[in-house]
């Protein structure tokens, strides 16, 4: 599911970012402060990131799920959001780093997807790193609204669909190799699981906002240790890829037409 040339090369890393708050509340501050120092995090993680062979990163800083957090808490990420992307957006083009945020606009803050949306043309150009940011996003959501147009599509197919997630706004624009959660959690959240069929998944006990280049490598040098098989077998070496599969012979195109029961 590549989706460009461009990003042929280099891993894609997708990071859950989680612990934030337990890492304010062992400090005695208010979780909010645990959301400031994750934006900290964030920096060492996209300035290491090129160097560690990472063409793709994609982060989630807001779960369509999020809302039902207080309204202190959900206020504090949105202008946090806001700082990030007016204090960052310079030195992200500096850096060949290319911002783009999926999920959501429609229920963002007064302002704050033209902010948005500005920063992706600033950033447009970069190559050295494909930035994206998830916010008010559900992957669940996004299945459900690509399918919708897939089932118009003249040959279905799974690419077609990755492309579809993209073209929409909610998709991370190619599998993940890698990915990563912090807070000791195990769990998915409703991250990005059409992308995730294949990754390699790490989960550490660290707290997103101690999390740095050091624990990035270290989580890179673990998937470079593991076999990937994607269905195959270990002696078949450089696998061929699947065909894809014949989604009209899957039903799809009958889909949402009435059936009568046996
Ligand atoms: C999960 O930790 C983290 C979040 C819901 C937000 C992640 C946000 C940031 C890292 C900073 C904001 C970044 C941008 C770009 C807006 P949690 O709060 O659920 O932590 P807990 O599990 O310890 O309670």
């Amino acid at each position: 599911m590549q989706s460009t040339r461009e990003w042929k090369e280099g891993l894609h890393v997708a990071v859950i970012m989680d612990g934030n708050g337990r890492w304010a509340t062992r400090r005695g501050l208010p979780r909010t402060a645990g959301h400031e120092a994750g934006i900290q995090a964030i920096r060492r993680v996209v300035e290491a990131a090129p160097d560690l062979g990472v063409s793709a990163l994609t982060l989630f800083a807001f779960s369509s799920d999020n809302w039902r957090r207080p309204p202190v808490e959900v206020d504090a990420l949105m202008s946090l959001l806001r700082q990030y992307l007016r204090a960052e957006v310079a030195r992200l083009s500096e850096s060949g780093t290319r911002l783009t945020v999926i999920g959501r606009r429609d229920r963002l803050p007064a302002g704050l997807a033209d902010e948005v949306a500005a920063a992706e043309r600033a950033s447009a150009p970069g190559q050295r790193l494909d930035l994206k940011i998830a916010v008010d996003y559900s992957a669940r959501d996004a299945i459900a609204n690509a399918a919708t147009g897939w089932l118009r599509e003249d040959s279905p197919s799974r690419d077609a669909f990755g492309r579809l997630l993209t073209w929409q706004g909610c998709g991370a624009g190619r599998d993940v190799d890698l990915l990563i959660r912090t807070g000791g959690e195990k769990r998915l959240s409703d991250f990005l699981l059409w992308e995730l069929a294949y990754a390699e998944l790490c989960f550490v006990d660290t707290m997103w906002p101690d999390f740095g280049a050091t624990n990035l490598r270290a989580a890179i040098a673990d998937f470079r240790r593991r076999e990937r098989r994607f269905g195959g077998l270990p002696s078949m070496g450089v696998l061929p890829a699947a065909p894809d599969a014949d989604c009209h012979a899957l039903g799809v195109a009958t889909i949402n037409r009435p059936r009568s029961m046996p």
